[in-house]
């Protein structure tokens, strides 16, 4: 039984860039095992937002929490070893580095040669491949393979599953579907529930509302910075924008 806790806190953040009012007085929480979906028009604030909670932003004024502890990250890497993972859109790998290098990029496992240490490769590519077979990507069998010869889709997945395995706990995605088709936004969208199913808090930036409705707990509408709505009834917000996402603009 997951423990559905309060992971990370904003109380009354703002955000300003110079004389603008990006982020407004926000106050939410993000809970493990649970999935936050994000809403809002182009310019709304939607990034800015999950920056201040990876350690991208500062905020301007107002409280960070984690696990109930006020924290202060001076930069992303701060976040990361709390265990705050983004993944943007495009899975945010290089297409010429195999699946298992860029699965340990920065942690690479070695084994030593004389005196030489060499990285690991077999055990990079066996670790990986298994790391994302057990969050039911099993398309992706072989380590060696290159990013850039991944779907979109797998990107994604991949690199949740990379999040997960190393051991994050607050999962943020920016518009994880944008690029996708159907099929492979719905695969993504199925790695994200399983990503709640191990208990990590996860946020989702989508426009597409059917996206929001398949996987999200609660949801929030950012308007102008300010939070219009959480859990809201999306019926009426659906009704203005099915079939209409505006196009991202980050
Ligand atoms: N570093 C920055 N300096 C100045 N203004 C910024 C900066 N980053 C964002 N903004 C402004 O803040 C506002 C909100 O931008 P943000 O990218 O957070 O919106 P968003 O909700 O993610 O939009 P989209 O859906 O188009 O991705 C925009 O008006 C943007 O121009
Ligand atoms: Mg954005």
């Amino acid at each position: 039984m997951i423990d559905k806790t309060s992971v990370q806190e904003l109380r009354n953040v703002n955000k300003s860039f110079g004389p603008i009012d990006v982020v407004h007085d926000i106050s939410l929480k993000v809970n493990a095992g649970e999935v936050l979906c994000l809403l809002g028009d182009n310019g709304a604030g939607k990034s800015t937002l999950i920056k201040t909670l990876a350690g991208v932003h500062k905020p301007t004024s107002g409280q960070i929490f984690m696990d109930g502890e006020e924290i202060s990250f001076e930069r992303p890497k701060d976040a990361q070893d709390r265990g705050i993972s983004t993944v943007h859109q495009f899975g945010g790998t290089f297409p010429l580095m195999s699946i298992g290098r860029s699965f340990f990029v920065g942690v690479e496992p070695t084994r030593k040669i004389g005196p030489f240490k060499i990285f690991d490769r077999k055990t990079a590519n066996e670790t990986a491949v298994k790391a994302v077979q057990a969050m039911g990507i099993t398309r992706i069998d072989n380590g060696d393979r290159l990013i850039g010869g991944l779907s979109g889709g797998e990107r994604q997945s991949l690199a949740i599953a990379r999040s997960v395995h190393f051991g994050a706990r607050v999962l943020i995605l920016d518009e994880p579907t944008a690029a996708l088709g159907v099929k492979q936004a719905s695969h993504v969208l199925r790695i994200v529930l399983e990503a709640r199913k191990r208990g990590l808090a996860v946020i989702v930036i989508t426009h597409q509302v059917t996206h929001a409705m398949a996987v999200g707990d609660h949801f929030a509408v950012l308007i102008r910075g300010a939070l219009a709505s959480l859990d809201m009834e999306v019926e009426g917000y659906m009704e203005t924008h099915e079939g209409h996402p505006p196009p991202p603009t980050h």
